[in-house]
């Protein structure tokens, strides 16, 4: 059976749902997301959900990382998040926006519908949602460079030691990744039979949903 859905989409409201059912467990917000690296091997990683931005996912990362250098080449994800509770899986298949303090320059999605500056104050505003804590490791050493011991404090300093940084101006490092999905397969292991659906994005705000064998 296939439903064409116009505006909100069948798996943004289901995704949110269980979201809002699994509220009491922290680790609802984390998801596995891949990207592709420069050998063409799938790199897959773990990320902190950071909100909804119409339909799409934010999540924040480093400029200095990987998975920063992998999407501003091939700017294509796989977000992998599983709910234990409801025993759902959503996996969707999305695009990717990187929102730096370099005005959009590294931008890849070249369709983008959201004016430059809406998402630059969408950044500043999830920078400052941010703890403390998280904010201050945009101003540890560079990923990936070899452990100095003596180094040690650096990695436990606060924003109040760090001179570039204040709490209101995002940090040069701070990237806000935007995750415009374009096909969506939920899978629903508690239901009898298990339900599988596969949803893709025909235009903007226009989704086609079509229920398969699982
Ligand atoms: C529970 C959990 C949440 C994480 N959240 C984030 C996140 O939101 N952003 C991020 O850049 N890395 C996050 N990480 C670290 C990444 O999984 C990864 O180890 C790191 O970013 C380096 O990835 P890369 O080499 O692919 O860039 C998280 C790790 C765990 C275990």
């Amino acid at each position: 059976m296939t439903n064409l859905n116009i505006g909100m989409p069948e798996w943004h409201i289901s995704l949110s749902k269980t979201l809002l059912d699994h509220a009491d467990n922290i680790e609802s917000r984390f998801f596995q997301v891949a990207s592709v690296d420069a050998c063409g091997y799938p790199q897959n990683r773990t990320m902190v959900f950071r909100g909804f931005n119409e339909e799409n996912i934010l999540a924040v990362c480093d400029i200095r990382s990987d998975k920063y250098d992998q999407w501003k080449n091939q700017a294509h994800a796989q977000i992998c998040w599983y709910f234990n509770e409801s025993r759902e899986q959503f996996r969707l298949t999305c695009t990717v926006e990187l929102i730096t303090d370099l005005n959009h320059l590294d931008t890849k999605l070249a369709e983008t519908e959201h004016p430059k500056s809406h998402m630059q104050t969408l950044r500043d505003k999830v920078w400052e949602g941010l703890s403390k804590a998280s904010q201050a490791q945009f101003s540890w050493p560079a990923p990936l460079i070899p452990f100095d011991e003596n180094a040690q404090t650096n990695n436990t300093s606060t924003l109040d030691d760090d001179k570039n940084t204040c709490e209101l101006k995002p940090h040069k490092h701070f990237v806000l990744v935007c995750f415009s999905p374009s096909k969506i397969d939920y899978l629903n292991l508690r239901a009898t039979p298990h339900i599988r659906e596969i949803t893709k994005r025909l235009q903007a705000g226009v989704w086609e949903c079509t229920s398969v064998q699982p």
